[in-house]
């Protein structure tokens, strides 16, 4: 078998270790690189002299916190020694002396195990347990490498180890591999690039000249890459831009009366809470026309019967962080009444208290849009969106129908993904109390849709949080759009 010289090498270096080798040694002990190891071994791979395993390798080593702890004590030692030594156990002294947290994290792990809290005291009820609880969490702590995977969870989950998974690549050698002959591995000096001397002199003869592979392996190379919430963002820009929208900005914090009132949304609506909307201590301006708008909350302003209750210009003026982009949808339209014909959309962030789930961000990005034109209706919303998930590659869409206190009809956009549907976003008409004290009499088609849900079905995450995450590898290993 006629084999390279890297080849020769590696092949040697598997029959002194008895016909296998993880990259890593094989590196180390031929001094080669990881190109050069891996190319010699995909090589001998198709000629059937090796094969190639991967196995996942999980290593876990102490996290800063944990250097940190095995060089000063956990806090539950730290806060344990101080009491045995000077017998004061006075909360609040101790804080001061320890720090809030040591002390905190040192009362949770020891209480019931030798420590009691009474009025504001530490009371060492049980020093053999307490002692024993501290030497034991230190040896966790020192043994990590060695110690049950459950108490290795414990110690991942108070932040004290890390865990890290690799990849090791395993030669071994196969039965043809084992059989090449010692003739067949003499080493002979090898031509990677000929040269001229190398044809002048003539001395390529007595040389070996090394075969090309355009299919060899190479190393990704680490390169720097939009995060991929930008990349998705600049593409979701591109589908709008090139249906002839066009973009708008608009602020983060705006007054309720904005992001509520113009909307006809009621001021007693349960998303004005404090708790799902975050209220700033400032307040903002009114524009006139909230006069028109306070008589359409109460009484309809002659478009319908209003909400029936008395409109508060103190919650109007209220600064908020906004809850959603609808919000400068309203505020273009108000700044443009005149025009007749609008299409624009943005992308930007809102703010909602909400818990963090797989499919929750209290901060999140929506896509917004409006379209206003003579003759616009309720089906061109629908195809103009239908165009834009399709756009994405999202063929399976269905609407639903909803309610939003300015839009009617209104709909729910769902998505069909490998997970089943998934709500997206709304959209629906702005009703006449929206538009009329505007002085806008052709239909608005309005949408609000989530971006991070969206992306993170086009990336395939199972998460929304993992967009989020500052895992460099994991961000890496999503696909450039
Ligand atoms: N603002 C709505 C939301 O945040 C979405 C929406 C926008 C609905 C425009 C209708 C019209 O969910």
């Amino acid at each position: 078998m006629e084999l390279s010289r890297n080849e020769k090498l590696l092949v040697r270096a598997l029959k002194e270790s008895g016909g296998r080798a993880t990259i890593d040694d094989l590196m180390k002990r031929l001094n080669l690189s990881i190109v050069e190891v891996m190319n010699a071994a995909s090589w001998l791979k198709m000629k059937g002299a090796v094969k190639i395993e991967e196995k996942l390798r999980i290593e876990y080593r102490l996290s800063s916190e944990g250097e940190k702890c095995l060089r000063l004590g956990l806090p539950e030692k730290r806060l344990l020694d101080r009491i045995l030594e000077s017998k004061v156990a006075l909360i609040d002294d101790l804080k001061r002396e320890l720090g809030n947290e040591t002390v905190s994290l040192g009362i949770a792990y020891l209480k019931g195990n030798g420590i009691e809290i009474k009025e504001g005291k530490i009371i060492l009820s049980d020093p053999e347990k307490a002692r024993a609880t501290v030497e034991m969490n230190m040896y966790h702590l020192k043994n990590f490498q060695d110690v049950d995977e459950e108490i290795k969870k414990k110690l991942l989950k108070r932040g004290l180890i890390e865990k890290k998974e690799s990849i090791e690549r395993i030669i071994f050698l196969t039965s043809i591999g084992e059989s090449i002959s010692e003739k067949d591995l003499e080493l002979r000096d090898e031509i990677t690039q000929l040269t001229p001397q190398d044809i002048q002199t003539g001395s390529w003869k007595n040389k070996e000249l090394k075969r090309y592979d355009i299919r060899m392996f190479t190393p990704l190379p680490d390169m720097g890459r939009e995060h991929p919430i930008s990349e998705f963002i600049s593409r979701v820009r591109r589908i709008f831009l090139s249906m002839g929208f066009m973009e708008i900005d608009g602020d983060y914090i705006v007054p309720a009366f904005w992001n509520m009132d113009a909307l006809f949304i009621p001021q007693d609506h349960p998303a004005r809470d404090m708790q799902d909307t975050f209220y700033m201590d400032s307040v903002g301006n009114l524009p006139d026309y909230a006069q028109t708008v306070k008589k359409i909350h109460e009484n309809g302003g002659g478009i319908s019967r209003g909400w029936k209750y008395s409109w508060d210009s103190n919650l109007a003026v209220k600064n908020i962080l906004r809850t959603h982009t609808t919000v400068n949808s309203i505020k273009y339209l108000y700044d443009h009444r005149e025009e007749d014909i609008i299409r624009v959309f943005m992308i930007g962030r809102v703010f909602r208290r909400e818990n963090m789930d797989p499919t929750h961000l209290p901060e999140f990005h929506q896509i917004e849009g409006i379209m206003v034109e003579p003759g616009s209706n309720f089906s061109m919303l629908l195809g103009t969106l239908h165009r834009f998930y399709s756009s994405l590659g999202f063929e399976k869409i269905k609407f639903k129908p909803s309610y939003f206190p300015y839009t009617e009809p209104s709909v729910e956009v769902h998505v069909l993904s490998e997970g089943g549907w998934l709500e997206l976003g709304g959209a629906g008409v702005f009703r006449p109390e929206v538009t009329l004290p505007l002085g806008i009499k052709n239909r608005v088609l309005a949408w609000g849709l989530g971006l991070e849900r969206l992306a993170m079905l086009y990336y395939g995450l199972k998460d929304i949080r993992d967009l989020y995450i500052a895992d460099l590898d994991k961000l890496k290993s999503l696909p450039l759009l």
